[in-house]
Formats: C-alpha cells, structure tokens, sequence
C-alpha cells in the first residue's frame, strides 16, 4: 500500500492543466468526499499496526501535494485570466509600429531654408494677423492704391485695420524694423487670400520671402542667389528674370526656370514653352527701407518671394493644390521616403 501511496504523490506533482473542468476532476477524484484519499484513510484503518507510522506519513504528503496543486493550478488559472483581461494575450506578436511622414508642404519648406542656411540666410517669422501697416503701406501701397486689389483680403477689423497677411513680404518690414543691416534672412510662413478655391488656388497657402540688405547689394547678386536657389532646389541651371511690377522693388522681375520639355508632363505644366515661373523679386524699393528706418543712400537691397506649395507641386508633380489641405492618409503616406 505504501508503494501505491508513493507512486500517487508522483501523479500529483506532475499534473498539469490549464484548464478549469479538468483541475475540478482532478480535485475531486483525490479530495472528494468520494475521493481516492477518503478510501485510502479508511483502508489505512484496517493495516498492522507496525506500518501505520510510514503509511499514515505518506498519506498525509499525498494530502497536501493534492490541495496544493489544485490551489497552485487555480491561481495560475485566475491570473491568467486577469492578465488576459487586462493586456490581452500577451503572447501575441507586437503590432507593427506605423512609421509617420513630414507634410510634403514641411519637406519643401525645410528644403527651401536649407539650401538658403548655406549662403548664410537666417530663418525670421512675423504673425499671420497683421495690421495694415506691415502687410500693405510700408511696403509701398499706400491706401487707395490700385495694386491692393492685386490680394483679395480677409479683414477682421476695420479702421483701423486687421487683417489676415496676405503675403509673406510683411515679415520683410518687421525685420528690417528691428534689426541693422546687414541683413541675410528668409521668413517662411502661411499666408491667406479671399479667392475661390480650385486646383490652382486656395485661400490659405504658404510662402517663402527672402529679404538681402547691405551696402552695394546689385541686381547681378539678386541672379546669381537665384540661379544657385533654383540649382540646388530643382537641379536646374537655367533662369530668366522677365520685367514685372510690384510695389516694394523697383525694378521687379519674375523668375522662369527652364524646365525642359522632355515628357508628356513636361509639355503640359509648362504650356509647351519649356519655361516656368517660380517666384517673384527685385531690388527693395527705397520708400520700403525708408518706412522701416533704414538708409536708403547707404544700403541696398533685394527681395524675392515665393509659393511653397507652387513649388512642391513642380517637384512631386502633384495636380491638385487641394490635395495638400485634405490629409488624405494615401496622399501623405506617399512622402514618407522624403526627409
Ligand atoms: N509678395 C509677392 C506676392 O505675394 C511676392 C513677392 C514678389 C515678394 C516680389 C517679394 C518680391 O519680396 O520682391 O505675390
């Protein structure tokens, strides 16, 4: 009996389960009112004397490995099940972690002051509500000044007025008004202008201006800024300044890159003339350095501007404007490449 009694408590240590039903059986085929135990007491009462010592020691071991294991399986059950309930099963595979992209509006902006950080232009940047002043008088349109319709405004406050910056050139005076030439910087920032919203336009889109002031600053300096910018920028080494009018640089010019008429696409975006317009200059009109304190006998200057979503476009030959303010997750999981 006492080898049946051994060879029970080995059953006992290497029962496993997982699984409740089975751990209840297991419970009550040992420590049942029925159970082995009960019938092994009750034959343990019937053995000789001199073996009861060795026997009854054994019995009581089989005992407790029995309601051990069951209270072990049972806990290891129920923490399974919190921790199930709490985590999850934890030993699923990770979840891949989804990679983010930069907007391609950001990864042209930090392109753009990139290239212009390495001839030694400074970042600047003015608020998008802005008084009448910065956006329009001193730069040379005084009020009733027909060049004003040039940018349909988005007023907040009349006399006097507020308004949505409809252009980046306002940082240009808010600059120069609190900074001495000379003067290296370019003001990135979003700009706002009351039209109707199609492929080719918005109402809210972003610009670049770039602003040089120093003493003996020339138009020949404004071109070759330009001719590096559109090198780096686009790997494109032919530009064209075409005679143009604008009211805080005289002269003024816009700027062609010639783009090529290789493709399809190419044809297309270029009305068949090969040539593309980028941006906007010309040199600081002295009334402009004037309303912002600056010498105009002494320094010299050029400025220049541009759309960043204009440009985007030509890079990643996107047709649609819209595109850039719908954050589709198709569209913008396209750039994730793009640093
Ligand atoms: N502010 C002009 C616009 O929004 C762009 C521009 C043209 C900026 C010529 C300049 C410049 O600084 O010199 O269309």
């Amino acid at each position: 009996m006492l080898d049946k009694v051994k060879d029970l408590i080995g059953d006992v240590q290497s029962f496993k389960s997982t699984s409740k039903e089975e751990i209840e059986a297991f419970r009550i085929k040992y420590l049942g009112s029925k159970g082995l135990l009960k019938e092994l007491f009750n034959e343990f009462k019937t053995v000789d004397a001199s073996l009861k010592k060795d026997l009854g020691q054994a019995l009581n071991n089989l005992r407790n490995a029995a309601s051990n294991k069951v209270q072990e399986l049972n806990d290891s059950l129920e923490n399974q099940i919190e921790s199930k309930s709490i985590y999850g099963d934890l030993t699923r595979p990770a979840e891949p972690i989804e990679l983010g992209s930069r907007h391609p509006i950001s990864i042209v902006r930090n392109r753009i002051i990139e290239v212009f950080s390495k001839i030694g232009f400074t970042v600047s940047e003015g608020p998008e509500i802005e008084d009448d002043w910065h956006n329009f008088t001193a730069l040379n349109l005084p009020e009733y000044h027909p060049a004003r319709d040039m940018q349909d405004t988005f007023f907040i406050e009349q006399n006097p007025d507020i308004l949505l910056r409809t252009h980046t050139s306002s940082v240009q005076v808010r600059y120069m008004e609190e900074n001495e030439p000379p003067i290296r910087t370019i003001s990135p920032g979003r700009v706002f202008r009351n039209e109707d919203i199609s492929a080719r336009a918005h109402c809210i889109f972003h610009q670049v201006e770039g602003l040089y002031i120093d003493t003996d600053v020339s138009f020949a300096d404004l071109k070759q800024t330009l001719l590096y910018f559109t090198k780096e920028m686009f790997g494109k080494s032919k530009i064209r300044l075409r005679p143009s009018y604008f009211p805080f640089t005289e002269p003024s010019a816009e700027v062609d890159i010639y783009w090529g008429l290789e493709t399809e696409i190419d044809h297309k975006i270029t009305k068949g003339t090969g040539w593309l317009e980028i941006m906007g200059c010309g040199m600081v009109d002295p009334n402009v350095l004037k309303n912002a304190n600056i010498d105009s006998e002494k320094y010299t200057g050029y400025a220049f501007g541009m759309g960043i979503e204009r440009i985007a476009m030509l890079l990643y030959q996107i047709p649609d404007i819209r595109m850039f303010y719908e954050n589709d997750v198709r569209f913008l999981e396209q750039f994730k490449s793009v640093l």
